[in-house]
């Protein structure tokens, strides 16, 4: 009998599973559930990998305080596993944090600040970062993850999501990979690549998000997008990208329940509906083999996406900003 010493060590090793996807011809779809991770999402790969390897290299030692601007997974992700190394960990997050994340950070024994004046942009991303700075400054052992240009991010999805891609599957044609950070899309296209040369590797980003030189808008759902371009993107190789809006989002979250019984986060249907959206006018001679991943479960979102309220709500908003643009 095999015993694992620790929940926390069982990161990985998602199930790959196919999804029927009869209206498109000669389509196969398959995703990875990596809400089968310890703190449910993928974003455990990108914290345990960066924490074994920095205290492995003696970058950080038992007293480094680890810090993060984050407010969403990889936040929850890194709170569990700075407790399991025993490292103090401060989460910088600002008022749109989810109340479902906050209270998971906090059950982890994290300490969270919470910046509340928005930067010259509106948003919170500079004063997060700026508080991450002053944080540095206090506190003499600390390191800041920064998700957005440290290569250990994207090492991380080469090393366990990639590999595990290359192993499940025979040959890959398409792969489908929402962008926030950037390291699952730069580690997964590096492996993948090297394995399936000829797979064509298409990120997905939402309206709002400026990684691939849209313009910056509000946006409502986490987990996908960014304010500003990850530094970490340059070496992704990738082919191409499309671009879905947070309603083709919701209504493909909401399809994958009925339909397919898959509860799943907001990035989840944002890829379905790309998929979508990509092969609607594209003819396909013979069937082919199309990857992606749902990267967290839909029970974090209970107070938007799954929550009518919300719903009605950020559509009245959008068609108002639609209307007055
Ligand atoms: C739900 C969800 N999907 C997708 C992503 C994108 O991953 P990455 O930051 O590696 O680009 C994240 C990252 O936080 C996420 O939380």
């Amino acid at each position: 009998m095999q015993i694992t010493p620790s929940i926390l060590e069982k990161v990985g090793d998602t199930p790959l599973v196919s999804i029927a996807m009869s209206e498109y011809e000669n389509i196969n779809l398959f995703t990875k559930i990596e809400a089968y991770n310890p703190t449910g999402s993928v974003k455990d790969r990108a914290a345990s990998y960066i924490l074994r390897k920095l205290l492995e290299s003696g970058e950080i030692d038992q007293e480094t305080t680890i810090i993060e601007s984050t407010s969403g997974n990889f936040g929850v992700a890194l709170s569990a596993y700075c407790k399991y190394y025993g490292l103090p960990f401060i989460a910088v997050v600002d008022p749109f944090i989810t109340r479902i994340n906050e209270m998971l950070i906090r059950a982890n024994g994290a300490r969270v600040v919470k910046v509340n004046n928005p930067d010259a942009r509106g948003g919170y991303l500079l004063t997060r970062v700026q508080q991450v700075k002053d944080l540095m400054q206090e506190i003499k052992n600390s390191y800041w993850v920064n998700q957005y240009e440290n290569p250990l991010n994207a090492r991380a999805y080469y090393q366990s999501l990639g590999k595990e891609l290359c192993f499940q599957i025979e040959e890959i044609d398409y792969i489908f990979l929402g962008v926030s950070s950037g390291g699952t899309i730069t580690g997964v296209s590096q492996k993948i690549k090297e394995n399936f040369p000829n797979a064509q590797v298409i990120a997905v980003d939402v309206e709002g998000s400026v990684i691939f030189g849209n313009e910056s808008r509000k946006r409502f759902i986490p987990g996908i997008g960014s304010s500003m371009k990850p530094k970490i993107l340059k070496n992704a190789l990738i082919d191409d990208f499309i671009i879905t809006d947070e309603v083709a989002t919701v209504k493909a979250c909401h399809e994958l329940l009925e339909k397919h019984n898959f509860f799943v986060g907001g990035s989840s249907g944002s890829v379905y509906a790309a998929v979508q959206q990509y092969f609607a006018d594209r003819k396909l001679s013979q069937p082919v083999n199309v990857v992606t991943i749902f990267a967290d479960r839909g029970e974090r979102y209970f107070d938007t996406i799954y929550n009518k309220g919300w719903l009605d709500n950020i559509f009245k908003i959008m068609r108002e900003t639609a209307i007055s643009a």
